[in-house]
């Protein structure tokens, strides 16, 4: 086990493709992070360099303290799971899980006794003699999860490894993964860009955009208080809703004053909002914090909107509707709901779960303690 360090690390490809941009990331010893991030944004390459499949142009990395910038892949004792996990398909399962220890000469009581405890863990232990062939997609991803247990390294660097299983076997299989890590407390980085993924398995999660960190941070945290806007975006579905407008402060009270409507914002933010008097914001708030108000007179907190959508989703319905002046917002409501298109509908903000975004300097949340 060790703790992952990277300093203020850049990696530009080809001369002008900034993939990763001054990156500062500690992983604990034992911790689970998971960094999370849009297609492109730079998490496979930071998997890689730490991984020393890629050199950084700037920056350290560490592994439990020492710097690896110059160590060998092969001598960083990390094992990669990558999205598309190539088995051998010549050797049975056991081969396969096998194949990295023979290559190190472990004794082969030793090797059949990893592999062994692996594939109970996993779940794999009736399928050693089979060949990745004769296995589902969810078996064999079991295998290069296993292939990577084996070797007991100091930590689990995953890229996306569940991506390839349909909707239920992922879930399952996030969990197994869960438990393993409570069990053998191995430092893991997991990328995935799939925020359900991320929040249920990260101790902390790492937000990256377009190559840089947009918030470290528990779940709940990220979730409950982003730092900006685009973790507020990119976190959550539905997705927050966002207004466009500025603020007001007027008679002792903070409004924000948008195309559809004036709202009054809670006094607690009049302080953080003060220096940003009649400043262009973005308003975020999440559907869990919108209300259908039928029987509001207007005035108190409710804008008016038109049904564009209503979508089902079992236990909840979305109901995506469009203000006046061409906003969504997007609600849960009752599943069972009469809502059809074209209905006008009065919706309450619960503004003491809203966010305020400056349209400048990297959007960050001005209303956070
Ligand atoms: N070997 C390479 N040569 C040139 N550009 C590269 C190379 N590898 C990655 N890139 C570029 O670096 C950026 C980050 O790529 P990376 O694969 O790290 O993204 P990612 O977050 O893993 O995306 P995805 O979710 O699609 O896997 C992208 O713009 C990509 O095109
Ligand atoms: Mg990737």
């Amino acid at each position: 086990m060790a703790s992952v360090a990277l300093e203020k690390v850049t990696k530009v490809f080809d001369g002008s493709v900034v993939a990763v941009n001054d990156v500062s990331i500690d992983v604990k010893d034992g911790e689970f992070m998971v960094i999370v991030g849009p297609s492109g944004c730079g998490k496979t390459t930071i998997l890689r360099l730490i991984a020393g499949l890629e050199e950084p142009q700037k920056g350290r990395i560490k592994i439990a303290g020492n710097v690896v910038n110059d160590v060998s892949p092969r001598d960083r004792d990390v094992a990669m799971v990558f999205q598309n996990y190539a088995l051998y398909p010549h050797m049975t399962v056991f081969q396969n899980m096998a194949f990295a220890l023979r290559l190190r000469n472990v004794p082969k009581d030793r090797i059949t006794q990893a592999v062994e405890d692996a594939a109970k863990a996993l779940g794999i232990e009736r399928m050693l003699n089979r060949k990745p062939k004769a296995l589902s997609g969810g078996q064999r991803q079991r295998v290069a999860l296993g292939r990577a247990i084996v070797r007991n390294p100091k930590v689990f660097l995953f890229d996306e490894p569940l991506s390839n299983l349909d909707p239920n076997l992922r879930i399952t299989t996030r969990a197994e993964l869960k438990a393993l890590h409570q069990r053998l407390e191995t430092t893991c980085i997991y990328v995935t860009h799939d925020q359900a993924e991320a929040m249920t398995l990260g101790r902390r999660i790492c937000v990256i955009d377009r190559g840089i960190v947009r918030q470290i941070a528990a779940p709940m945290e990220v979730y409950d208080r982003p730092a900006n806007r685009f973790v507020a975006g990119f976190l959550g579905t539905p997705a927050m809703n966002f207004l466009a407008g500025r603020i007001e402060l007027t008679q002792g009270h903070a409004y924000f004053v948008g195309d559809d409507a004036s709202i009054l914002l809670p006094d607690r933010m009049i302080d953080k909002l003060t220096p940003h008097n009649t400043e262009p914001v973005t308003l975020g708030i999440r559907p869990e914090n919108l209300s259908l108000r039928q029987n509001a007179t207007g005035g108190d907190n409710v804008l008016v909107a038109k049904v564009r959508l209503v979508e089902p989703r079992g236990d909840r319905t979305e109901i995506v509707t469009e203000t006046p002046a061409a906003a969504q917002l997007t609600i849960n409501a009752d599943p069972h709901t009469k809502l059809a298109p074209a209905d006008t509908v009065r919706i309450y903000l619960d503004t003491a779960k809203a966010h305020l975004f400056p349209r400048t300097n990297g959007e960050k949340n001005i209303t956070l303690q």
